[in-house]
């Protein structure tokens, strides 16, 4: 195998110049440059990243820890993370926590052992020893999608980058409510993830918004997970005065709830209406179309990895948490009528009700946007 001597010996230059050329750490005059690249094709060079990163300590690569990679909303954050991280010349180890407070302690211990530079970490419900790891060995890491709260002792804070989930959730509601519903079900996320806190607080919200009031025996847990909510939605189904319209809280949940729906015989919208958290690919060849919200899910990886890398950069600058915000995606299943002249999945108000809280830096809009520009990335240090 080639080596940079071989390379700079045909090139007739030196060692250093050749490693300056491959790092961009100097200018090279173009002729001299070329003439490495050149030798470097026709000996068949590749560098050695690991003996690079023996003299460098660092491997340019970042660990993503996320459960659930099969789901939709995963899926498209991975694919936001890999372009990033593509982008800046970072190549990525992937693992599956499987949501699972032991196994995700392990997996953080697995990518750190191959020292990443850096993780990204969509944490369970129980995150304790996990951070605990990540912090006893100041790991730079970013939390995503599931949020933390800072630790009573102030000790470590970590990046997070995640969506607005109660303001979205809030206008769902709102939306129903402004329908005519009164009795407005939510089939709840999994109890400890604080997209589900989140979410049911926007449920609140909105349903005080509209002047309802907040019964406990339209909120069921799905769990995240079909099966779950399945079950959940039979549940609320069985009510002696039932909901007339229904919210799921992620996309998972929204397929379980149809089960449930059509094993009950329940026509949507005409015996009850549903809108849902998550849009994905197929929500509007469902008949009636999909009402939803649609999670800024490309862009959550990519800025993922953006705040990972200033991190890396200024390991000392204080912890932030941004929060990116969702888009409003108005179809039938809610009940209203179709829209005329209805450019299907692009069919998007893409701009939230209400703004995003916004103290700290705004950053600019993600470059990978759906068909309509979201909004400005609001960063929010908290
Ligand atoms: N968090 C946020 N949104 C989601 C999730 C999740 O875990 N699963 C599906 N949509």
């Amino acid at each position: 195998m080639a080596t940079m001597a071989d390379v700079a010996r045909s090139a007739g230059v030196s060692v250093a110049t050749v490693s300056h050329v491959l790092n961009g750490t100097r200018p090279v005059l173009p002729h001299t440059r070329q003439a490495v690249l050149d030798a470097m094709e026709e000996l068949g060079y590749t560098p050695n990243t690991l003996a690079r990163s023996l003299v460098t300590s660092r491997t340019r690569s970042i660990g993503l820890a996320v459960s659930a990679i099969s789901n939709p909303y995963f899926t498209e954050i991975l694919q936001g993370v890999e372009a990033a991280a593509l982008e800046h010349g970072y190549s990525l180890l992937i693992a599956d926590p499987h949501d699972d407070p032991e196994h995700e302690r392990k997996v953080a211990q697995l990518l750190h052992e191959r020292r990443v530079d850096g993780m990204i970490v969509a944490p369970s419900a129980d995150p304790g020893e996990l951070l605990s790891y990540l912090g006893r060995h100041k790991v730079p890491t970013v939390l995503l999608d599931r949020v933390v709260d800072a630790p009573a002792d102030g000790s470590t804070r970590f990046d997070q980058v995640c969506a607005d989930s109660a303001e979205p959730m809030a206008e769902l509601v709102t939306h129903l409510a402004g329908l005519g519903h009164r009795r407005i079900g939510l089939v709840a996320g999994l109890p400890g993830l604080s997209t589900t806190a989140e979410r049911l607080a926007g449920y609140r919200h909105g349903l005080a918004g509209a002047g309802l009031a907040h019964d406990e025996r339209l909120v069921v847990h799905g769990d995240s997970e079909s099966a779950g909510a399945e079950q959940a939605t039979a549940a609320l189904l069985s009510l002696a005065s039932p909901p007339t319209a229904l919210v799921t809280a992620n996309n998972a949940m929204t397929m379980g709830a149809l089960r449930a729906l059509r094993d009950h015989g329940l026509s949507v919208p005409d015996d009850i209406a549903l809108c849902c958290f998550d849009d994905f690919a197929w929500a509007d060849l469902f008949s009636p179309r999909l009402t939803a919200i649609a999670q800024p899910s490309r862009d959550i990886g990519a800025q993922a990895v953006r705040v990972l890398l200033d991190r890396l950069d200024s390991p000392e600058r204080p912890a932030r948490t941004v929060r990116l915000p969702c888009a409003f995606v108005h179809r039938t299943s809610c009940g209203c009528p179709e829209q005329p002249n209805r450019p299907g999945r692009s069919a998007r108000r893409t701009v939230p009700a209400r703004p995003v809280r916004s103290e700290g830096a705004i950053e600019s809009p993600p470059a990978d946007s759906p068909e309509q520009p979201l909004p400005s990335v609001k960063g929010t240090v908290s």
